[in-house]
C-alpha cells in the first residue's frame, strides 16, 4: 500500500518497514515563542502530517491569489510513497521555559561526551526533531519543508539531513541493503515485526514514571562520516575483519549464510575467527548483556570536500531504543575499541524522546501539554 497509518499505539516510522528515503530535520524553539505558541504549532503539525501521510496537501487555502498557498505544492501528483512523519522532543524542550519540567521523560538528557567523536554544533542537538521517511525523496522533503513553513516565528531550523539509501532492514520481508562501505547492513537488527522484542528493547514501558511517554521511544541520531577513500584502499581481507563478516554474502566469518549466527567462541586455528576488535563482536547483544537497539539509518552525502577533493559521506545513523543509555553503553565500547574507527568519525548527534502514537482526535500539542 502507498500509505502508512498515521495514528495508533506507536508513532509510524519506527516499526514501519524502512522506506527508501529520509529527510530529517531538527528545530529550536525561537526565543520569543511562548508555551501557547509551541502547543499550537504541534497541533498544526499533527493536522499537516496526517494529511501529507494520506497524500493530501497541507489543509488550508491554495487558491487565494492574495495569500501564499498553505501547501508548497511540489508533492501534488506524487503518490504518498509510504510517507511517515515522526516527531521527537529534545532535552531543551523540558527546561522551565515552557512549564514542561514536570513532564520530562525520565531518561531524556543530553548525551555525555563519547569516545571517538568530533561533533560539529551545526549537526548536533535540537529542541524538536522531525523524521520524514518515504519511498520518494521529494515527498519526504516536502513534508519537512511544510512543517518548517508552519513553524515560521515559532521554531528555527537547526540542521537537516537527506538520506538516500536505507542502511537497515527492519523486517524479515526486506532484503538486507548495503551501506556505503559495501557491506550488508541490518542483518541482525531487531525484527520490528516481533512485538515482544520491540516491547523489551524499543518501546518505553511501565518502567517510565511519565505515563504520557509510555508507548514512545528514544531516538538517537549520529552523523557518521566515512573516510571512503581510505576504505576503498583497504584490502578485502581487512575490510571483512573490520566487520567480522564476508563482504559478498554478509555471512559472519564463522558461517556460510547471511543469517548464520556468528560463533564468537571460535578460536585461532579455526579457518576464520571473528576478530576481537571487529564491529559485530563488540556490538552483538551476546557480548553486551543482551542489550539491543533498533537501527533505522540511511546513507548520506554532502558532496566533495573542497579542501581535499575527498568524498563527504557516510551513515546517518538513526536508532530507536527504550532508553538512550543503551546507545551510550554501546558507543563507549565501539568508540574505544572498534576496528571501524580507523575509517569513521562521529560528526553530528541528537537525542530525542519520541512520544507514543496518537489516538483518534488527539494531537501532539494536547498530548504533550
Ligand atoms: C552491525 C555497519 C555504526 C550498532 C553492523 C553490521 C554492519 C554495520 C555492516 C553487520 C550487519 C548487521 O547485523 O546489521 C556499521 C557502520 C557504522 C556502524 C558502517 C558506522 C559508519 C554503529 C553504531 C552502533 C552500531 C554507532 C551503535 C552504537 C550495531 C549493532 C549491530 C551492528 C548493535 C549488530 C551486531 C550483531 O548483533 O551482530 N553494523 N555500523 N553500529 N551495528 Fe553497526
Amino acid at each position: 500500500a502507498a500509505t502508512v497509518a498515521f495514528r495508533g499505539g506507536h508513532q509510524a516510522g519506527i516499526a514501519t518497514p524502512a522506506q527508501d528515503r529520509l529527510c530529517f530535520a531538527t528545530f529550536d524553539v525561537s526565543p520569543t515563542a511562548s508555551r501557547a505558541d509551541l502547543a499550537e504549532l504541534l497541533t498544526s503539525w499533527t493536522e499537516a502530517a496526517e494529511a501529507m501521510t494520506l497524500g493530501r496537501p497541507v489543509p488550508g487555502d491554495v487558491g487565494d491569489l492574495n495569500t501564499p498557498p498553505d501547501d508548497t505544492g511540489e508533492a501534488v501528483g506524487l503518490t504518498p510513497g509510504r510517507l511517515t512523519v515522526t516527531v521527537g522532543y529534545g532535552p531543551g524542550l523540558f527546561d522551565d521555559r515552557f512549564g514542561l519540567a514536570a513532564r520530562r521523560p525520565s531518561a531524556l538528557k543530553p548525551l555525555p561526551q563519547l569516545p571517538g567523536e568530533n561533533l560539529d554544533p551545526a549537526n548536533t542537538g535540537g529542541d524538536l526533531c522531525v523524521q520524514a521517511c518515504a519511498d520518494d525523496p521529494q515527498v519526504a522533503f516536502h513534508a519537512v519543508r511544510n512543517l518548517r513553513r508552519l513553524g515560521f516565528g515559532t521554531v528555527v531550523p537547526r540542521w537537516m539531513e537527506l538520506g538516500f539509501g536505507r542502511t537497515s532492514s527492519t523486517s524479515p520481508q526486506q532484503a538486507t541493503p548495503r551501506n556505503l562501505m559495501g557491506f550488508k547492513d541490518g542483518t541482525r537488527n531487531i525484527d520490528a515485526t516481533d512485538a515482544s522484542l520491540m516491547g523489551a528493547h524499543v518501546w518505553i514501558g511501565e518502567e517510565e514514571p511519565q505515563r504520557w511517554a509510555r508507548g514512545g521511544s528514544y531516538l538517537v541520531s549520529r552523523k557518521i562520516r566515512m573516510r571512503l577513500e581510505q576504505w576503498d584502499r583497504d584490502r578485502l581481507g581487512d575490510q571483512q575483519d573490520v566487520f567480522g563478516r564476508f563482504k559478498s554474502t554478509g555471512a559472519p566469518l564463522t558461517g556460510k549464510a547471511e543469517t548464520d549466527t556468528p560463533d564468537f567462541a571460535a578460536k585461532d586455528g579455526s579457518s576464520y575467527v571473528i576478530p576481537a576488535d571487529s564491529h559485530i563482536r563488540l556490538a552483538a547483544h551476546e557480548n553486551n548483556n543482551g542489550l539491543r537497539i533498533l537501527r533505522r539509518g540511511y546513507s548520506y552525502t554532502d558532496g566533495i570536500d573542497p579542501q581535499t577533493g575527498d568524498l563527504l559521506g557516510g551513515l546517518f545513523f538513526v536508532a530507536f531504543m527504550k532508553s538512550p543509555d543503551r546507545f551510550v553503553t554501546l558507543q563507549r565500547v565501539l568508540g574505544a575499541h572498534d576496528a571501524l574507527n580507523e575509517y569513521i568519525q562521529h560528526i553530528g548527534s541528537g537525542v530525542f524522546a519520541v512520544p507514543p502514537g496518537l489516538a483518534a482526535g488527539q494531537d501532539w500539542g494536547r498530548q504533550l501539554f
